[in-house]
Parts: structure tokens; sequence; C-alpha cells
């Protein structure tokens, strides 16, 4: 089964995890199945940019982008060439690496 490995992050996941996830199984939901608390604000309608990760390994083997998605990817904190959208992924054969954002939309608008 392919894994996820999710790097350290100071307040989501202190230590960095590594969990396996079947394919097809959507990629936030396995994160949030397994204590990795990302935000979700808009409930993975693609509405809101909060569960924005990077995907520094294996994103080659996850489902396209839709135009929703990238169209929503330019308003997200620190978007670069590796960021998606967590709740728009299902999970593909090869083990990820996921890197989450230092802050979302929702914690910029609040001034964390
Ligand atoms: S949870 Fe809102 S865009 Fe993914």
């Amino acid at each position: 089964m392919p894994k996820i490995k999710v790097l350290p992050h100071p307040e989501v996941c202190p230590q960095g995890v590594e969990i396996e996830v079947p394919i097809g199984t959507s990629v936030i939901r396995a994160l949030l199945a397994n204590g990795i608390h990302i935000e979700h604000a808009c409930e993975m309608q693609c509405a809101c940019t909060t569960c924005h990760v990077y995907i520094r390994t294996g994103g080659e083997s996850l489902n396209s982008p839709q135009e929703k998605e990238e169209d929503l990817l330019d308003k997200a904190w620190g978007l670069d060439f590796d960021s998606r959208l967590s709740c728009q992924l299902l999970m593909g054969e090869q083990d990820l690496v996921i890197e989450i954002p230092k802050y979302t939309i929702n914690m910029v608008s609040e001034g964390k």
C-alpha cells in the first residue's frame, strides 16, 4: 500500500508522520483520519484553500487538478510549483511526501 510521509509542521504535526493509504482514498480524509488536523474550512468543497499542501514527492501519481482547483490555488498562502488542495486529491500508486504550509489564508486573515 502506498504511503504518505508528512513532514514536521510545528502545530499540525510536530514530529512528522508516515501513514499507509489505500489507492483512491481522499488525501485530506486520510490525513484527518490519522490525527493530522489540517484545516478544511469549506468542508472539502474546493472553495477555501485552507487545505493547501505541497506535494514534494510523488505528485505525478495524483489526479490532475481541475480548473476550479487551479483558480482557487492562486489565492492560497505561499503558493509554489508543488501546491495542491488536499481535498481534491486521490491517492495514487506512488508514495507521497507532503509538506503543510506554515500558514493558511485563515491564519493570515486572523493575524496569527
Ligand atoms: S477544504 Fe476548502 S478547498 Fe479544500
